[in-house]
């Protein structure tokens, strides 16, 4: 390859990497698998060592992970967050070891091999064995605050057992469980939420939100295996960490193997593939590192890694199989994604006959094609993907997958014209008619939670689009008894009625659907990310549809968030939205008069945009016609205001004699007060209970009023 080639090549690498690391980092959507990420970037590590001079410092080979976002507080960490050096065989192993036994000579060298934990990286740092800070690893120097979420995690104490250190920062992985993964998918599931395709995914997405009480309900653990920074800790092994962490009352790792020799480090890595399936958490590899901290400094470090540790990534179960076709489907918004349709092969434990190829870009950038033996793989991942073609097996005659030719340059359903969507690399369907989503549209609306029209699923829905009765969802309310009576479910040639019995009680429903509350036709209407809870909140602080639709509320969002965005002083706005209760003051919130919203800035977009689109002014417009008029569960403010607490800001500090926190947080909050995390001059109360921390002689310092449980007791 000369220059000019390799020029080009490093910069379509590093474009693809950067997409891949926003997918994984950012939307917690990554679309390959890591071993496929780690490839690409291997690639471009090998060019750049090439070509050194085309080395440039904003290449991702120059920083270790993804961006921090934009809505938590930044926090520089104190030593830098270093990720890990993968490999995948044996023999790279032996190389690591044959390594740092060349560069200490003569010297015994033991490793400890631990489990290598699928989670999301996070620092937890304990002042004086109280937590101080919690963030996430971001760029490697600067990630992001996420001290109160980390804080709903049950397992991470607040405080720690025994003697601890002056200053103790411990880092490790926050995982889901594969039990709570799954149980949350489900839920997303009735609730129209898109689904998290992993646990560590369904992680990460977890400490992304803004409001911990979120958090609270996902069922998070965490794994520590490292310190950070520290002060008044003094230990000379590695493996002097595990029984210290366990003695503080710090979750750890409950297997690891002190290793001698490269037969050692092997059999280690044997053991735990044996047992790691066991464990609650997701383990994708082992790590290996050296265990004396002496020789760890004199080894040093690379600039992306230590030279001390190396991380050995078990394989992925995968198998071969045939790809007999590339079928299309089209989702409720018209996207068009491509799914393989293969030949059945058992991969671990389950039976795959069909995996995603995500979009066109995938396909061509795999070069995947009809009549291929493709190798699919199933991680971690819930969802097989096809991560490579066997091209020695291919048929001679094949022809590369030609994604719009496929198709006739049309959606497959409705013959409507297609479009290719350059923000989601996706082809569209742009006919808003297009029976595949307007069916999908209906199924939503008639859904369980949604309107809970029971005897309109899946088939019905179909048959009622296909017959031409229903063109949108909301043409379920024109339907009459004796039009749904004849619905033909089955064929032409096997015809088999809806029948009168069942039409009325469809019927019955739909009329009942027209008296939900506001909230339930909110989530109906399948507006992007608004799923139940959200449709929930909404309805709590509007009175009607019309209401949502032009909402003084949301637009304040957004004129808050482009406010901050532009360093513009955003007080006004701030205080409106808490004097309206759709707002809380926020200490994680960097600078002044930083706020949580009811909700974000990202649904206060998707809900306005979508009423001012013409779809959704139709539907505000048929709604209003039908003489449907769905009432919020609004608290007006002026009831607010006159809450017995209205106004007054609490921090709580210490355990209290009969409540929790968060029961004590509720009570406040109900009666119209506000919870903060810091004490201010602004603080009206500190609530102390046993053991208070810092925030006691803050309040002291301050002249703040210190109430006790008993004394908040009578105020509510
Ligand atoms: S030690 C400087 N130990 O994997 C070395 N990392 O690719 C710091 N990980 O960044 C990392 N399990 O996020 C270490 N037992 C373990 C781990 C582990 C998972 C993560 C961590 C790290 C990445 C390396």
């Amino acid at each position: 390859m000369d220059q000019k080639e390799a020029e080009k090549k490093i910069k379509l690498l590093r474009d693809e990497i950067r997409k891949h690391d926003r997918l994984y980092y950012e939307e917690a959507a990554p679309v390959i698998s890591d071993r496929e990420y780690d490839r690409l970037y291997k690639e471009l590590v090998d060019l750049e060592a090439q070509f050194p001079n085309l080395i440039t410092p904003d290449s991702p080979t120059q920083r270790v992970g993804g961006k921090p976002l934009k809505a938590f507080e930044q926090v520089s960490h104190l030593i830098p967050m270093l990720s890990l050096d993968n490999t995948y065989s044996e023999e790279e192993v032996e190389n690591f070891y044959a390594r740092i036994r060349r560069l200490l000579p003569n010297e015994k060298v033991p490793v400890v091999v631990e489990p290598k934990v699928d989670g999301v990286a996070v620092s937890l740092i304990y002042e004086k064995g109280k937590l101080r800070q919690a963030a996430t690893r971001g760029d490697g120097n600067v990630g992001d605050e996420i001290t109160q979420n980390i804080r709903t995690i049950r397992s991470v104490p607040e405080r720690l057992r025994g003697a601890a250190p002056k200053l103790l920062e411990v880092r490790g992985e926050v995982y889901m469980d594969r039990k709570g993964f799954e149980s949350l998918n489900e839920e997303r599931k009735k609730d129209g939420l898109p689904l998290f395709a992993n646990p560590r995914n369904a992680a990460a997405g977890s400490l992304k939100q803004l409001d911990p009480a979120i958090v609270a309900k996902r069922p998070l653990g965490v794994v520590l295996y490292g310190t950070g920074a520290t002060e008044g800790l003094h230990i000379d092994l590695h493996s002097e960490i595990f029984p210290l962490l366990k003695k503080l009352g710090l979750p750890t790792t409950e297997r690891w193997w002190v290793a001698e020799s490269l037969e050692e480090i092997l059999d280690a890595i044997h053991k735990l593939d044996g047992i790691r399936h066991k464990f609650a958490y997701q383990t994708d590899g082992a790590v290996v590192k050296v265990n004396s901290f002496a020789q760890r400094e004199r080894l040093g470090f690379t600039a992306k890694s230590p030279r001390w540790a190396i991380a050995y990534k078990y394989a992925a179960e995968r198998v071969e199989t045939l790809l007999k076709d590339i079928m299309i489907q089209v989702g409720r918004t018209g996207i068009l994604t491509p799914v393989a349709l293969l030949e059945p092969v058992p991969v671990s434990g389950s039976t795959v006959g069909r995996a995603t190829l995500h979009n066109e870009d995938e396909i061509k950038r795999k070069d995947i094609r009809i009549g291929d033996t493709v190798v699919i793989e199933k991680a971690g991942e819930v969802i097989p993907a096809v991560v490579a073609v066997v091209k020695s097996k291919r048929p001679r005659d094949s022809k590369p997958f030609d994604f719009a030719k496929h198709i006739h340059g049309k959606c497959p359903v409705c013959g409507g014209p297609i479009r290719r969507d350059p923000e989601f690399v996706a082809w569209r369907c742009e006919n808003l008619h297009c029976p595949a989503q307007t069916t999908r549209r209906v199924e939503f609306l008639a859904a369980r939670g949604a309107l809970d029209i029971e005897s309109v699923g899946g088939i019905v829905a179909d048959k009622l689009v296909e017959s031409g009765l229903v063109r949108e969802p909301l043409d379920l309310f024109d339907l009459k008894t004796e039009h749904l009576a004849k619905l033909n479910l089955g064929t032409e040639e096997a015809p088999r009625v809806f029948g009168e019995k069942n039409a009325i009680k469809a019927i019955n429903a739909i009329e009942r659907a027209r008296t939900l509350p506001l909230s339930r036709w909110l989530f109906a209407l399948a507006i992007a990310d608004v799923g139940k809870t959200t449709a929930m909140e909404l309805a709590r602080f509007h009175d009607s549809i019309g209401d949502v639709a032009h909402s003084e509320l949301l637009h304040g969002v957004l004129d808050y968030q482009e406010k901050r965005e532009r360093g513009e002083p955003a007080k006004e706005i701030a205080e409106q939205l808490i004097g309206a209760g759709f707002a809380k003051p926020s200490k994680s919130k960097a600078g002044k008069h930083g706020i949580v919203t009811e909700v974000g800035p990202v649904v206060a977009k998707s809900v306005l945009d979508f009423f001012a689109s013409a779809p959704g002014k139709k539907i505000l417009r048929r709604i209003k016609e039908l003489g449907i008029e769905p009432k919020g569960e609004k608290v007006s403010a002026k009831k607010a205001a006159e809450l017995p607490l209205a106004g007054k800001t609490f921090v709580l500090t210490g355990t209290l004699p009969s409540m929790t926190r968060e029961e004590a947080t509720g009570k406040i909050e109900a009666l119209g007060g506000h919870v903060t995390g810091s004490v201010s001059k602004k603080t009206d109360y500190v609530l102390a209970g046993a053991e208070p921390g810092s925030k006691f002689d803050k309040a002291k310092e301050l002249s703040v009023k210190i109430i006790d449980e008993a004394e908040l007791r009578k105020m509510l």
